[in-house]
Parts: structure tokens; C-alpha cells; sequence
């Protein structure tokens, strides 16, 4: 079995190449929200998965925090909860979003955490609900979305993939933006297609792509694209 790659490369890194792009992406995503519409709340998303959407939404998380802004990641994926693993907070049994979720008498503060990296909190998915889906498309999830965005200058949403279940879909119509993901020699162009109709039809905003190149199996290439 492959071993579980817990290192993530803008936290062991600082100057690499690599960390380098994810700044870059910070900087497009700066840009988009200097334009008008402010971007507190961003959604990460693909359309299918092991396209590096946990993978960015990190990495961006930790690069967002550097510029002394606050900043929290959020496990939006409650079916297949990953993004802790980059933090030494981790722990899958922990207090999360389902937890707030599930209870409206749970405050955001008893579930998120602190992370080894400055100004960078982390909200885990929490305990996997039997009904992931209902749970994020209620009136409580725009209530705790709305506290985050009190607390923090930015909120970055880990998320499940956008054709698999409905999950992301219904976070899309709830933040200010959403960054799609795109894998080289993966994401298939019609599924891209059809992300684009889905956020369409829940008024997202599509900020913009990121193409994550297949260059290395350990280093990868990150791209923005303007939407
Ligand atoms: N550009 C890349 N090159 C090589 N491996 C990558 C690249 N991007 C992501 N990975 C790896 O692929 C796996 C899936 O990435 P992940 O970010 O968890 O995808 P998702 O959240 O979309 O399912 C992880 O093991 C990750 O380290
Ligand atoms: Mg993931």
C-alpha cells in the first residue's frame, strides 16, 4: 500500500518552485477580488477525484496566511475527509464541520483548530454524517458560513468532487468564489463542461482554473487560469 504523503510543500518548502506557483495563484485570486466582489469565501473543486483539490485548498490555505491575513481551511469533504493530514492538529474523531452542522447550539470555536502554521486555523470535517448532503443544504450552514467569514479574512473549502455527489454544488452556491481544479491527462473535457453548468445553475461564481500538471509524481505544476 502506498504510503500516505503527509508532507505538504509550501509548509517544508518556503522558496521552492512549486510553493512559488501556489503564490501565484494567491496573487490571481487577490486580483479577482480587487475587481469588485469581495472573495472571502472560496470553494476548491473538480470534477472527479484525486485531481488535487485537498492538495491546492492547503497549500493556498498556507500561502493566504503568509501575507499576515487570517486565514482557515475548511474540510468541506465529510465523505472522505483528507485535508487535516498536512496539520499537526489532525485527528479524524475530532469536533467539525458535521458537528456545527448537525448542532446549532455547537459554536465554530469548540471544532476549529490551530495549525503549526501562522494565522492558519483549520475547521475538520468532523465525524462522517449519514446524510452529508442534507446537512449542507440547510438555512445552518449559511449561519456558520457567515460567522467564518466574521472571524477570518479568508475561508478556503476543501471540497468532494463536483459530478460525484451534490455536496459541492451546494457549498458553490454559498461562497464568493470557486476555483476549479483541472489534472493533466485526467480531467476529461466534457466533465469539464458540465462543472461549468453546474455552477451555473447554483449562481456560483468561477473564479477561476488551476491547471495541476503531471510532471512529477512529487513535485507537480500549478497554473492559474482566468475564468
Ligand atoms: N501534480 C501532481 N503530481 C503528482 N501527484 C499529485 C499532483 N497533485 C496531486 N497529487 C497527488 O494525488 C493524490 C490526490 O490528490 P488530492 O489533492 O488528495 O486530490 P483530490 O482532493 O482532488 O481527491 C495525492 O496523493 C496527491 O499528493
Ligand atoms: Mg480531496
Amino acid at each position: 500500500m502506498k504510503e500516505r504523503e503527509t508532507r505538504l510543500i509550501s509548509i517544508e518548502n518556503r522558496f521552492s518552485p512549486i510553493t512559488e506557483q501556489y503564490r501565484n495563484v494567491r496573487t490571481s485570486i487577490q486580483f479577482a477580488a480587487s475587481s469588485g466582489q469581495s472573495l472571502k469565501l472560496l470553494l476548491v473543486t473538480s470534477t472527479e477525484q484525486e485531481e488535487g483539490k485537498t492538495t491546492l485548498a492547503s497549500n493556498l490555505a498556507v500561502v493566504m496566511s503568509e501575507t499576515n491575513q487570517k486565514v482557515l481551511l475548511v474540510d468541506g469533504d465529510l465523505r472522505r475527509a483528507t485535508a487535516g493530514k498536512y496539520f499537526n492538529s489532525f485527528s479524524t474523531r475530532a469536533k467539525g464541520l458535521s458537528s456545527l452542522l448537525s448542532n446549532s447550539r455547537t459554536m465554530p470555536e469548540e471544532a476549529i483548530q490551530s495549525t503549526q502554521v501562522k494565522n492558519l486555523d483549520f475547521l475538520p470535517a468532523g465525524p462522517i454524517p449519514p446524510n452529508p448532503s442534507e446537512l449542507l443544504n440547510s438555512n445552518r450552514l449559511n449561519e456558520i458560513l457567515g460567522q467564518l467569514e466574521e472571524q477570518y479574512d479568508f475561508v478556503i473549502i476543501d471540497s468532494p468532487p463536483l459530478l460525484v455527489v451534490t455536496d459541492a454544488q451546494i457549498f458553490s452556491s454559498k461562497v464568493d468564489g470557486v476555483i476549479l481544479v483541472v489534472r493533466e491527462n485526467r480531467t476529461k473535457r466534457n466533465n469539464l463542461i458540465k462543472c461549468k453548468n453546474l455552477l451555473k445553475q447554483s449562481n456560483a461564481r468561477l473564479v477561476g482554473f488551476v491547471y495541476n500538471g503531471a510532471k512529477s509524481t512529487s513535485t507537480g505544476n500549478y497554473k492559474y487560469y482566468k475564468y
